[in-house]
């Protein structure tokens, strides 16, 4: 098995090639489907040649033991991973990567903590970064859990406070670096040590990761999401160099660089900072004394119809609601009549609608709508003033004014300027609130009516009248 240290480095280098091409292939809608399936050839190449290293072990049987402890752990993981990603809902998504982004955490958190154990320092010259890489990977591993729960409805999805909370959090953060300074520095202070300061290290790390994630509301967990990533990432990485295992390395500086990106466009997004987002337990008050001028006007499909096909620009504008009713297709279909007719139609697409960073692309793509038919909000607010209807299907926040409104809980948020249209039809089953759980005026606007029903119900409708006019 020797001819392995030969080929180690190669084929790591080919992974981290794969994971590099795959991360660019994965920035256009067109080509992100074929991205995955390299990123995932790549881990392949990198686990499996990882398996076959030699290592120097007591005796063949506890090399045979290893063998199967590994085979028994990944075929548990990989079956798991294998079913739920063939259940999951799209809508489901993001608390699927919240988890899979734990375990990646816990894993970092895990291989640094025996990395520890098997050889502590000064013997270990790696230990120092065993101890940062540990930390965050434990902070990442509780925060993501917690993540994973709001999100999933297990627990309240509103931030959970307490007086003195970021204090709290801070004397948590400082003891658990605290522990691990003091594992640096005075390794024989551990040895008659009641509890292992080991396990108090790590348990305060995760409990930095769950305090941490407890004060941050629903509408935020995407951003914490994808910091937690980042984190993960990070924790990869510093590992990496603990072990000296260039493939940790280089996805895990890919994650956290990756990571970083994402968190901080999305903060963009919702205009706002990242302190803020962690530390504002935004969404914690309600918003109050809204006055709701005006009344709901209901339409129906007949005169939605007539409306759009006399019209010379729509602008459409999905929300999560398309992706519950799965109303791409029907929105598709009532696309192409429309153009037939010689309407231009547009889609307006808002960086947070849905529950998943392009959560709109990946739907209108699947359903055929062709990309340059679809505008990011800064490209589309400016049209909405010269446009004849624009149509909101199952999308509230992302198009809820408040965000204009100092005092109200999306205040700064930008959001799809719909109201400029002529005209604005709604489309959702009810009074039901957005994600953030605040009321929206723009339904009760003048020129705002309402279509009620499910998104692919009214659209069918929509396009049966559209086609007899
Ligand atoms: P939301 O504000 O969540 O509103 C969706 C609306 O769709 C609801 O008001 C609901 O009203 C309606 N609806 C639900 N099912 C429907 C169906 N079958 N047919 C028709 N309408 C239906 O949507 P949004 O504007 O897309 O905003 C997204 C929100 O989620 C933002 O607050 C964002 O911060 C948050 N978030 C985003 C992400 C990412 S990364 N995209 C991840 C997590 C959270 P009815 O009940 O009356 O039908």
């Amino acid at each position: 098995m020797e001819w392995i240290y030969d080929i180690i480095e190669p084929v790591y280098l080919l992974a981290a090639i794969l994971f590099i091409l795959a991360l660019r292939a994965m920035s256009n809608p067109a080509t992100a489907r074929g991205g995955i399936v390299w990123a995932g050839f790549g881990m392949l190449l990198a686990i499996g040649v990882t398996i076959l290293i030699p290592v120097t072990l007591p005796s063949s049987s506890t090399l045979f033991l290893n063998f199967v402890l590994m085979g028994i752990a990944i075929a548990i993981g990989g079956s798991i991973a294998y079913y739920a990603a063939i259940k999951v809902q799209m809508t489901n998504m993001p608390q699927m990567v919240a988890i899979y982004n734990g375990m990646g955490g816990g894993a970092a958190g895990a291989i640094a903590a025996v990395d520890l154990m098997l050889s502590n320092w000064p013997a270990n010259q790696y230990a120092p970064l065993d101890i940062v890489g540990g930390l965050i990977g434990s902070v990442s591993f509780a925060g993501s859990l917690i993540a994973f729960l709001k999100l999933q409805g297990w627990m309240t999805q509103k931030p959970v406070t307490f007086p003195g909370q970021n204090v709290v959090n801070l004397v948590v953060l400082g003891l658990a670096a605290l522990f691990g300074a003091f594992f640096i520095i005075q390794p024989a202070f551990l040895a008659g040590f009641p509890v292992s300061l080991l396990a108090m290290f790590f348990v305060l790390g995760l409990l930095y990761g769950l305090f941490m994630t407890l004060p941050i509301g629903g509408a935020d967990m995407p951003v914490v999401i994808s910091l937690y990533n980042a984190l993960t990432g990070m924790a990869v990485g510093i590992d990496g160099f603990a072990l000296n295992n260039f493939a940790m390395i280089v996805a895990g500086v890919i994650v956290g660089a990756a990571g970083s990106l994402l968190t901080y466009l999305m903060a963009k997004a919702m205009n706002r900072s990242l302190s803020n987002v962690l530390f504002s337990a935004f969404g914690a008050k309600e918003e109050t004394g809204v006055e709701l001028k005006g009344s709901l006007k209901p339409t129906d499909p007949d005169d939605v119809a007539v409306q759009l096909a006399y019209s010379s620009k729509v602008i459409i504008a999905p929300g999560y609601g398309m992706a519950v009713a799965q109303a791409q297709g029907k929105v598709k279909e009532m696309c192409d009549i429309l153009e037939q007719k010689g309407v231009t139609v547009k889609f307006a697409i808002h960086p947070v609608a849905g529950r998943m960073p392009g959560h709109m692309n990946v739907l209108l793509a699947e359903a055929g709508v062709s990309y340059d038919k679809l505008f990011d909000i800064d490209e589309i607010n400016p049209e909405f003033a010269t446009t004849d209807v624009a149509m909101v299907i199952g999308a509230n926040d992302t198009v809820n004014p408040a965000a204009h409104r100092q005092g109200s809980p999306l205040f700064g948020m930008p959001v799809l300027e719909v109201e400029q249209a002529k005209s604005v039809v709604v489309l959702k089953r009810g009074q039901g609130k957005g994600f953030a759980g605040i009321e929206n005026d723009l339904f009760y606007r003048d020129n705002c009516k309402m279509l009620y029903g499910d998104a692919t119900d009214s659209l069918s409708k929509v396009v049966q009248a559209l086609k007899k006019l």
